[in-house]
Formats: C-alpha cells, structure tokens, sequence
C-alpha cells in the first residue's frame, strides 16, 4: 500500500510498515505540506495536530482509507470522507488507560501543587509549609462525559475512595445500572455534575454541540474549593471563561492537556496563572499505548492490503 504517516506512531509499528508498504513520512505538517505529499497515497495514518481537511482530501484522489492513530475526529472532514466511501478506521481503545491515568496525575497535581513546589525547590524555597494540599480520598469526582475514558477514570476514581458521578449524552437503563455496578452514579445532567464535583474532567468529543460547553454558566456552578481537568479537546473549554473563574477564586485550580489553539510557539492565555498546569496534549502518549495503537494499525493496514489483493484478481 501506498501510505502517508501524518503524526508521530510507534517507531516499531513505523518499521514494520516501511518493510512491506511504500510509507512517506510527514509529520505535522500544515494543510500545504499535506496535500503536496498526498497525491499518490492510498492511506493516510493521522493523530491529533494535523487537519485531514477537504483541501487535503481533495488533493488525494487515490485515498482509500483513513486510519486514526487514536480516537478523535474534529481534526477530519467526515462529510467528505463518506461522500467519497474513504473507509474510516480508529483505534480508541489503548489510549483511553493512558488519559485516564494522566487525569489522575493532573488531579494529584493540583490538589499537591506538585508542579509549583518543584519550581520553588528548584529556586532554594522550602516551601513546606505554603503548600498544603487536599486529598482525593472521599471527595466527590464529577466526569463529564462517562464513555471509554470516562469510565475508565471513574475506576481510578473508586480506587482512590472518591465518590464518583458522572453524566453522559445517550444513556440508557442499562448502562445506568452498569454504572452503578461499577460504583458511578449517573445523573440526569452534566450540570449537576459540575455542581457536585471537587474534582471534575472533562471527556466529551468536540463538535457543534460541545464547543464552548464550559463556559461562564458551567463554571459558575462549580464550587471555589473545585478543580477542573480538560483532557478533551481544546474548545470544549472556554479558556477566557476559566481565565476569569481563576483569577476571581471561583474556582480553586485547572490543568489543561488540550487547548484551543495548539503546536510549537502557541502559548495559553492561561500559562500566566499559578494555579494552572498546562501539558501539550500528551493524553495517549506512553510508550504503552502507542505500541498497543502500533499492534492495531499493521492489521489494519494488512486487512487493506489483503482487500486490494482479492480486487486485483482477474476471474479466468
Ligand atoms: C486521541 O484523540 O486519540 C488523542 O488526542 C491522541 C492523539 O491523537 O494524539
């Protein structure tokens, strides 16, 4: 197969791919760059970073699958993707464990001003006692949006003696009582989620209707001792809405994995508050999960290759 890899992949999934396809590597690159090196591709492996737009679509008149490196899609142009019959192919599941364990460390963060204690070590301040945090155990942790990863933190969650509720878009009886197998209550609306929680994150794609979700209303639900994790995407969050929730102690701390506007040189609006901790989108990023993505991406790739195969066969 003819493919672009667009986004960093495990670099053993990398090899395995250069020793029985034809593989261009471009990473990151802009829309431009993109659609120059797409013409001849037949598949395109993406992750977050990059915009599958229809320019680049357009420019790839030969593409016959998409693989996400990942889960999701707002860096993608769907309608034109299935206007075209590119078959779309996802890899969800290894990362969900990776940002669910990155919005425990976020959390811990906060609530142990992990990050400013370091910085104030490192300048000869012995901070000890400026720094007193708060524990997790036998808080309230409110998941917005209980899907894989939100489950997935509402585990580490019960592990950690937290009582732990949750909402979610399209929910049903079922899934209610799972839930509450599990020890996450789901309640009615997000809004009381965020009502409830000490510690709240954020796990909803984002699309035209979650843009903008936590803005000034949500976040003036939240209690000023909570903190808030955004491990989504970047507009979910309204980041001048939580800028002013900070700065007027309506709200005790946030950490942001995501951000409206990212890549080299992007600096958050928010990067000025001390009660921030900001990481540049590494959710799904250890080794772990980009290897166990790797696994997934060679057999679907071999699958497309088999597919073309049986389509170049000539009856007799
Ligand atoms: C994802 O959607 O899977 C994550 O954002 C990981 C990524 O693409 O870097």
């Amino acid at each position: 197969m003819r493919i672009l890899v667009a986004s960093p992949i495990d670099p053993a999934t990398l090899a395995a791919l250069r020793a029985d396809h034809d593989v261009v590597e471009r990473l990151g690159a802009s829309e431009d760059g993109l659609a120059e090196v797409v013409t001849d591709r037949q598949v395109v492996i993406f992750r977050s970073g990059v915009s599958i737009s229809r320019r680049v679509l357009d420019a790839a008149p030969a593409l016959r699958a998409l693989v996400r490196a990942g889960s999701g899609l707002d860096n993608l142009d769907l309608d034109t993707v299935q206007a075209r019959g590119i078959s779309l192919h996802r890899v969800p599941g290894p990362g969900a464990q990776a940002v669910a364990e990155l919005t425990f460390a976020l959390f811990l963060g906060l609530a142990r001003r992990v990050v400013v204690a370091d910085q104030l070590l490192r300048r000869g301040h012995w901070a000890k006692s400026e720094l007193v945090g708060v524990n997790l155990t036998e808080k309230t942790l409110g998941i917005v949006g209980v899907g894989s990863i939100g489950g997935r933190v509402g585990a580490l969650g019960r592990a950690w003696g937290m009582n732990v509720v949750g909402c979610v878009d399209h929910w049903s009886e079922e899934r209610r009582l799972q839930l509450a197998t599990d020890g996450i209550e789901l309640v009615p609306d997000c809004a009381t989620v965020l009502a409830a929680a000490d510690f709240a994150s954020i796990h909803v794609p984002l699309n035209d209707a979650t843009r903008g979700m936590i803005g000034d209303a949500a976040l003036a639900r939240m209690r000023p001792t909570a903190y808030l994790v955004n491990i989504a995407r970047g507009g979910v969050v309204d980041e001048m809405a939580l800028h002013r929730a900070l700065v007027e102690e309506r709200l005790a701390g946030a950490a942001l994995d995501v951000h409206v506007r990212e890549g080299e040189g992007k600096i958050s609006p928010l990067a000025e508050l001390p009660n921030v901790i900001l990481t540049p989108h590494i959710g799904a990023a250890t080794s772990d999960a980009q290897r166990q993505i790797g696994v997934q991406i060679v057999e679907i790739i071999a699958g497309l290759a088999r597919d073309q195969e049986r389509t170049q066969v000539v009856p007799a």
